[in-house]
């Protein structure tokens, strides 16, 4: 296990109830102009919106509105709203929505704060805002664990890169998963599969000798297969819908990344495919991880035959060890595939070999990927993908 600091993490309410709990508990910490930022309208569908507002309104709160951050939320829709905030004086920011508003939000919060813009200073200066106008995330759709951490990916239109940005860490977050009950399903199993996702991106970084993270790792990525399966089976169980939850916060929360260099190399792929062609996260990651693993297994061949036998239950005595570490990716790709999820680019509609080699020469290369790959190998990989 390498060396580690522990992070702070945001106070979290968690269950039935928690949006009341954590709101009757922390107004007297909000200041009075409130920000109240969410994405197309599905809160106001669900009612989480007339719920907000009520709570806002009884403590005497000015209420001032950021709406529409689209999924892959852009870099000039942050502008927009740090704009909003600095003109209103914004004292605090409720994030009401999945990934994408939370995201948005903590770079609203950093760049509201700022004279310089944040993308130069972060990517060209090498800098990082330390002020921020406080805020708070209330996750209505699971499955980034963004609430849990000061990471944000933003998509700069202007250059073409998705790219991780640091911004603001939440005060607390809530986590009731009856407002995940209405996320359509499709969407659902994409936000558990990124939790997936998260959980191998760490799990295969660097050590590759197992270790209390990694062994934590393996209960949340079993847990989050089983209750994947649950959730298809009974979409109105509030059960699974809290597992999830917790699981996705889990993968986010710094906790299974102790003590490990994490991999993340398929969500850089993945995150250029979005900057090119603005794709569902959760589908597109669906899509990368098997035919990257069957590039890299051998040169992480000993955690590739733990993850076969301690995720996948594959313990065949017959089977050489190459086979093992072979039947948890074939494992994992035949998950995907009954699931639901995408297992090509063409069923994304992305058939652009040019547009391909584009994503492939713009992806970052991870240091925590067991095989350092090269620009021409992640567009093989993506052809592949096709
Ligand atoms: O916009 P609205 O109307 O709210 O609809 C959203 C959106 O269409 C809908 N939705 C959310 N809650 C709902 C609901 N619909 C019905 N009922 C509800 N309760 O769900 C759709 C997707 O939402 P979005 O926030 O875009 O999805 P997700 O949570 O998957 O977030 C994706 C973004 O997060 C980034 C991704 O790259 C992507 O940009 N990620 C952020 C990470 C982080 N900060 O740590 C890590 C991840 O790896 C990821 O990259
Ligand atoms: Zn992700």
């Amino acid at each position: 296990m390498n060396k580690f600091i522990m992070n702070k993490m945001p106070k979290v309410y968690f269950g039935e109830k928690a949006l009341k709990d954590a709101l009757e508990n922390e107004m007297k910490n909000i200041g009075k102009t409130v920000m109240l930022a969410y994405g197309g309208g599905s809160i106001k569908k669900v009612g989480i919106y007339d719920e907000i507002v009520g709570y806002l309104k009884e403590a005497h709160k000015n209420i001032v509105e950021f709406s529409g951050i689209m999924s892959n939320p852009t870099y000039a829709k942050v502008q927009e709203g740090a704009r909003i905030a600095k003109e209103n004086h914004v004292d605090f920011i409720l994030a009401v929505g999945g990934g994408s508003v939370i995201d948005c939000c903590k770079i609203v919060s950093a760049q509201a704060k700022l004279e310089k813009d944040i993308w130069e200073m972060e990517f060209v200066n090498k800098q990082f805002p330390t002020e921020f106008i406080p805020m708070a995330a209330i996750t209505t759709a699971s499955g980034t664990g963004s609430e849990m951490n000061n990471g944000a990916v933003i998509t700069n239109e202007e250059v073409k890169i998705k790219a991780g940005v640091l911004g603001a860490l939440a005060e607390f977050s809530v986590l009731d998963p009856i407002y995940t009950l209405t996320v359509p399903m499709k969407q659902a199993i994409s936000g558990a599969f990124d939790t997936f996702s998260h959980a191998m991106e760490t799990y295969f970084g660097k050590p590759l000798e197992n270790n209390v993270s990694d062994e934590i790792n393996e209960s949340i990525m079993r847990n989050t297969i089983r209750n994947i399966r649950e959730v298809i089976k009974n979409p109105q169980d509030i059960n699974p819908r809290a597992e999830l939850m917790w699981d996705s916060a889990m993968a986010e929360n710094g906790i299974l990344k102790l003590g490990k260099i994490t991999d993340f190399q398929a969500h850089q792929i993945e995150h250029q495919l979005g900057a090119y062609t603005d794709c569902n996260h959760g589908q597109g990651l669906a899509v990368i991880h098997p035919v990257l693993y069957r590039h890299i297994y051998k040169e992480g061949f000993s955690k590739f035959v733990r993850f076969a036998k301690e995720v996948w239950g594959i313990r065949d005595e017959n089977l050489s060890v190459e086979n093992i570490a072979l039947k948890g990716i074939e494992a994992l790709a035949e998950f995907i595939k009954e699931i639901g999820l995408p297992t090509t680019l063409t069923e994304m509609g992305i058939t652009n070999k040019n547009m391909l080699k584009e994503v492939a020469y713009s992806s970052h290369i991870t240091i925590g990927c067991c095989k350092k790959l090269t620009h021409e190998e992640i567009f093989e990989i993506l052809l592949e993908c096709l």
